[in-house]
């Protein structure tokens, strides 16, 4: 695996690669990115993952200076998941000038956690498009684990007309059904334990919809209190259509159950789709 760290480098190394998978991260690799590198090599003779913490995408608030920087281990798992080229660039790579150009997102994007973080699909949209535009792939995987973001990532593909084909990846979760996150490091004990919570009130949902229920601001609200008994502070439980991610109606088939809580200083989110077959 070559570790190529400026976009000169990178563009003189893929000159000629005619299928390019492109999978973009903030390191701190777990199994749920290296899922996506499996899924990735299956479509392209050449690999490319792209470490780079995105300082555009955190609120002045959130956890930008603290979020977990391990190039080194990285880097060894990505040469053991078989990719080819591992994009690292230094901020002042890919921001040599501060940006000012930004991607405007439609108003889904001021919705569930960008409602929450203002300007987050903003900082998201922006890099990823300047990623897309350097490493020129015909395919990017993303995880389903952000499915708002994986939703505008294909808006974004669709109205800017990229040739580029988006792949979803399913989220991989530890044995108790909390999805893998590079934050879940930060979870004391007694928080991983109640950590699963999350998960198991979105099960608990998806069963009741699937069982017929479809007051889906009961369940919404009922949800929300659960978790809130146990310590939760919860930012939101919502049901939605999954092509769209506009509010679920009663006839719909495709759903997705999302939800984003935190747990002491750690913000959690998960989301489960359900697919209503009768
Ligand atoms: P990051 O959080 O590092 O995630 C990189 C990719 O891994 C995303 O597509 C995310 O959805 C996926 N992923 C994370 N946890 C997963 C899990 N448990 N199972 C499956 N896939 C998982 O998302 C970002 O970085 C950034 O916003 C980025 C797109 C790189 C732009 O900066």
């Amino acid at each position: 695996m070559e570790v190529v760290s400026t976009i000169d480098a990178l563009r003189a190394r893929l000159e000629g690669e005619r299928k390019i998978a492109f999978v973009p991260t903030m390191g701190n690799l777990h199994e749920g990115h290296l899922a996506l590198m499996k899924l990735a090599r299956q479509h392209a003779s050449c690999v490319v993952a792209s470490i780079f913490v995105n300082r555009l995408q955190f609120g002045p608030t959130e956890d930008f200076a603290q979020y977990p920087r391990t190039l080194e281990e990285d880097c060894a798992k990505l040469k053991s998941g078989k990719v080819d080229i591992a994009f690292t660039p230094d901020e002042n790579v890919l921001y040599p000038v501060p940006q000012r150009v930004m991607v405007d997102l439609p108003p889904v994007a001021n919705e569930l956690c960008g409602k929450f973080r203002p300007g987050h699909f903003r900082g998201v949209a922006t890099v990823v498009l300047k990623l897309f535009n350097i490493v020129q792939p015909q395919t990017a995987v993303f995880g389903k684990k952000d499915y708002q973001q994986l939703f505008i990532i294909r808006e974004i593909v669709r109205e800017l007309n990229l040739p580029i084909e988006i792949i979803g990846a399913e989220t991989e979760r530890d044995a108790d059904g909390l999805a893998l996150s590079s934050r879940n490091g930060y979870l004391s004990a007694a928080e991983r334990l109640e950590a699963t919570r999350l998960y198991q009130t979105l099960v608990y949902i998806k069963e009741r919809i699937e069982s017929g229920e479809r007051d889906f601001g009961g369940l919404q609200e009922r949800a929300e209190k659960t978790l809130d008994s146990h310590g939760w502070r919860v930012d939101y439980v919502a049901v939605r259509k999954s092509f769209t991610l506009e509010p679920a109606q009663p006839a719909d088939k495709g759903l997705v159950v999302l939800g984003a809580a935190w747990l002491g200083k750690i913000r959690l989110i998960d989301n489960l789709e359900v697919f209503i077959t009768e």
